[in-house]
Formats: C-alpha cells, structure tokens, sequence
C-alpha cells in the first residue's frame, strides 16, 4: 500500500512525492517495530522478526504479552496485518486498538474473541469518548482470519471512524458532537496490541475455557502501516493533504458496508433495547451509514 505525505496539497510528479516522505515530520510510513514499538508485557513471549517487519505475540497459563507504538497520534489511519491464533481459539483474545491514556480516556478497539476450532471468531469494536464507551458492535468473518494475513484498519478524522477489514467498511462512528454524543478528537492516542487470556467471558460468554494443552497461542502481527499527526502537529496546511484527513464511504463502500451489517454483524448496541430501557442512544437512530 502506497501512503504518502505532502505539505502541500497538490503534487502530481511521483517523484515529488517520494522527496516529500522525507521532509514531513506529521506522519510515520511503513513503522518498523524495532524502532517504532516497544514492547509492554510478557517478556520473551512477544518477538520482533523479520527485521521489524512483523511481531508475534504468544500466550500460555503464565502470561499473554503485548507491545504499543512509542509515538502517540491525534487522528490517523492506522492500517495493520494480523494473522489470528489456529485452531482452538477459544479463550484468547487478540487486539489492535488505539488509546489514550488516563482518567477520560479515549479509545477505538478491535477485538477478535476466539473460538473452538472450526467456529468463528467474534470481531468486537467498540469506540470510547471521554471514559465512556458502550457503543459495541460485533462480527462475523467472511473467511478465517487464522488462515493467513489480512489487513485490518482503523481510519480516525474529525468526522469519523471507520474500521476496514481489507477496505471492506466493517462499521462507521460518525462525530454526532452536534447532538452531545462525545467524540474522540482531542487526546493523542498510542497504538496497542496483545494477546491474552479471557476465558471468563470471551468465549460463548464464558462457557468455553482456553485450552491450555493448546499453548502456547500465537498471534502475528505484520506491516503496520501508520499515516497520522502528532499532537500539535497538524497544521492547516497539511491537514488536507492526505485522503484519511476527509475519508468517508463512496456508494460502493456504503453498499458494502449494508452487506457486511445486514449479513454479517452479530450484535449491535444499537439493536440492544432491553440494555437501553430508556431509550437506544441518540446516534443510533441517525443513518447508520
Ligand atoms: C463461537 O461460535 C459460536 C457458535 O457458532 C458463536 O455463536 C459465537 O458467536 C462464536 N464466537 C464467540 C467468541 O463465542
């Protein structure tokens, strides 16, 4: 995938462009996990490899393990590959997510709840403001994410978040500010990712437990690819440069995110009125597109 940074909007000869990556400092290209990350838990059980191009996370009885980019972001388009854990899955959980930290904090999560062998993973989302999350929206694959590869991304501007799974819109947050729903716009976030155990509710709610004869669990991580500002970084000048900046759906992207909704979405908040009595949230009952 092709990302590029410019200052200035408009540069049409390639090669401009290519000089252009070296003098921006907005945006990171292509991170490499040894120089942009660093790992957080578990010890040796989380492994850079291919000379930063990728990263294994494992868990066994002990420990799962985690890693966080060392720069922090204020909107973005963060786009990483994620080969999920084979076989009896259940138990674990595996995470790509954003986060700020402290009291308020904001965060935009995926999730990816596993399952016995041959059932599907449960790809969980949910987007945090302020403290506040409880906008959860949950998926079925269309194919097995622990086969091979895929490309998983979270598109974060002022006007919303997308998350893409091999730009495929999986689900859209769009910024309701203007009817009161908190939106995460003001806090820099770092990015995360970690492999653990949750067998007390991740899988079927809790009825099936991890497998420890299976350990340990092995996740891959591979060409995080980050296009974004830096807190107080973000000029006028090149905050419309890039096409993240003002991403929304197109008509196929808005048919094929009713597709990925109507065939393949498992629970929505929005859906859920025994937890809402009072009434499903006021974004909900705005175009869900
Ligand atoms: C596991 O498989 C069951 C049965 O197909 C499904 O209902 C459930 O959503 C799947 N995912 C998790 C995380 O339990």
């Amino acid at each position: 995938m092709a990302t590029f940074s410019t200052h200035s909007g408009v540069l049409p000869n390639p090669s401009i462009f290519l000089i252009s990556v070296f003098v921006a400092s907005l945006v990171t290209v292509g991170a490499n996990f040894i120089r942009d990350a660093e790992i957080t838990w578990g010890e040796g059980r989380a492994k850079i490899i291919e000379g930063g191009r990728g990263l294994t996370l494992s868990l066994d009885q002990y420990s799962g393990s985690g890693f966080q980019s060392k720069n922090e972001y204020i909107l973005g388009r963060f786009d990483m590959q994620l080969k999920l854990v084979p076989g009896n899955s259940a138990g674990t959980v595996t995470t790509f997510f954003l986060s700020s930290q402290g009291e308020g904090h904001d965060e935009i999560d995926f999730e990816f709840l596993g399952n016995s062998s041959g059932e599907p993973y449960t790809v969980h989302t949910n987007v945090y403001a302020q403290g506040k999350g409880n906008k959860e929206q949950q998926f079925h694959l269309w194919f097995d994410p622990s086969a091979a590869f895929h490309t998983y991304s979270i598109v974060w501007n002022p006007q919303r978040i997308i998350f893409l799974v091999d730009n495929i819109p999986l689900r859209v947050f769009h910024n309701h500010e203007s009817i009161g729903i908190p939106f995460p716009k003001s806090q820099a976030m770092r990015v995360h990712c970690s492999l653990w155990n949750a067998d007390d509710w991740a899988t079927q709610g809790g009825r099936v437990k991890t497998d420890w004869t299976k350990a340990p669990f092995i996740a891959s991580y591979r060409d995080l690819n980050i296009n974004a500002c830096f807190p107080g970084s973000c000029g006028t000048d090149s905050f419309n440069a890039e096409a993240w900046q003002t991403q929304e759906l197109d008509a196929k992207g808005r048919n094929r995110l009713r597709w990925v909704q109507q065939k393949h979405m498992v629970y929505s908040y929005c859906s859920d009125i025994q937890r809402f009595p009072q009434g499903i949230p006021a974004e909900c009952k705005r175009s869900r597109f």
